[in-house]
């Protein structure tokens, strides 16, 4: 590697405070290569837009939640950019541009529209804005001809797509963009206290900056092994939701071993084996909390407007190269 530091693009839609399934799967990860890459992390305000254009209420006061949780956990503005993508009118730009030379099978193709487009009865998805949804992800990531994008296996179509898009542009004009990399996050899956994938909409998170005692009161009642309906019924570690997501991630081996045995001979109850999990997600949470209540919504507010003045240098940049190599104004 020469001195120059490679840059590093990911974003998250707005859905306000964090929980345990954005820590593992994304924010974790932020952290770390904040120190390690030049990283560009910000809220994807407008993608929100393409399934929630009906009722846009929630996204201002979402993005500030969710800025403070990031910086809750560590991001820093002084080492990486923290921005909103609709602070940086160059990505409405590239989005257009690339859409000129994106074909639209290449869209319908995407697994997440089909999916989602029939899985959201309550909203009408057959809008331009929604089909175009992963041409304004690549605009997000050529903007700053990222080398890689780190994110969950949900979006690796849609940094192949990138990549695709990039190829068209690069053979058509000039090569100007890099293709990015997927930055796979190893994260287990974070399942919720009902045993579905941990997610806000399914009511059934642990947030970052829930009380001790809720965290302590969720994850209590987290299903388990059905086998274990009475305390003398013996169990199966891997058949149990608690187990397999958060023990496994947060217990260390010694404890695992105990756990496993006690669980197969019903030496133990599921909540005193609960209990240990436990202990750990709150001395992981309770750093992350004490640095929240000491933050403001003028702190996000701050770090979205400086984040946002840094981006935009890159963004003018760019696309002052963009048009020269489409040759128009
Ligand atoms: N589509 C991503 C998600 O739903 C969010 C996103 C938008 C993104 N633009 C991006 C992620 C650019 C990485 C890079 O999680
Ligand atoms: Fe799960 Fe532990 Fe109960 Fe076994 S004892 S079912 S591992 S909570």
């Amino acid at each position: 590697m020469s001195g120059v530091q490679r840059v590093v693009v990911s974003g998250a839609r707005p859905t306000g405070r964090q929980h345990l399934g954005n820590y593992h799967g994304a924010l974790k990860n932020w952290v770390r290569l904040q120190s390690e890459h030049r990283c560009f992390f910000f809220v994807a305000d407008w993608h929100a837009l393409t399934t929630d254009y009906a009722s846009p209420g929630a996204v201002l006061d979402n993005t500030i939640e969710m800025v403070l949780d990031w910086l809750a956990v560590g991001l820093d503005p002084a080492r990486c950019t923290i921005f909103q993508q609709s602070a940086v009118k160059e990505h409405a730009e590239l989005f257009l541009l690339l859409g000129m030379l994106t074909p639209v099978p290449w869209l319908e193709r995407t697994p997440s529209y089909k999916e989602q487009r029939d899985q959201l009865h309550d909203r009408d998805l057959s809008t331009y804005g929604f089909l175009g949804y992963p041409v304004l992800q690549a605009a997000d990531i050529l903007m700053y001809k990222a080398w890689a994008v780190p994110v969950g296996i949900d979006q690796a179509p849609h940094i192949e797509l990138t990549r695709e898009i990039a190829r068209r542009f690069n053979g058509l004009y000039r090569a100007l963009f890099p293709e990015p990399e997927t930055l796979l996050t190893e994260s287990p899956k974070i399942v919720g206290v009902d045993g579905r994938k941990m997610s806000k909409s399914y009511n059934n998170a642990v947030y970052l900056t829930d009380p001790p005692e809720d965290v302590d009161r969720k994850l209590s009642r987290m299903i388990t092994d059905p086998r274990r309906a009475r305390r003398t019924d013996p169990g199966e570690p891997n058949d149990c939701p608690a187990y397999t997501s958060l023990h496994r991630l947060y217990c260390t081996p010694e404890e695992l071993r105990y756990v496993e045995q006690g669980c197969r001979t019903a030496g133990i109850g599921c909540l005193e084996c609960k209990k240990i999990m436990i202990k750990h997600v709150l001395d992981e949470l309770a750093p992350v909390r004490e640095r929240r209540a000491r933050l403001r919504p003028a702190d996000a507010r701050d770090a979205l407007e400086a984040g946002g003045a840094q981006a935009r240098l890159v963004a003018a940049e760019t696309m002052a190269e963009v048009r020269e190599a489409m040759g128009i104004g």
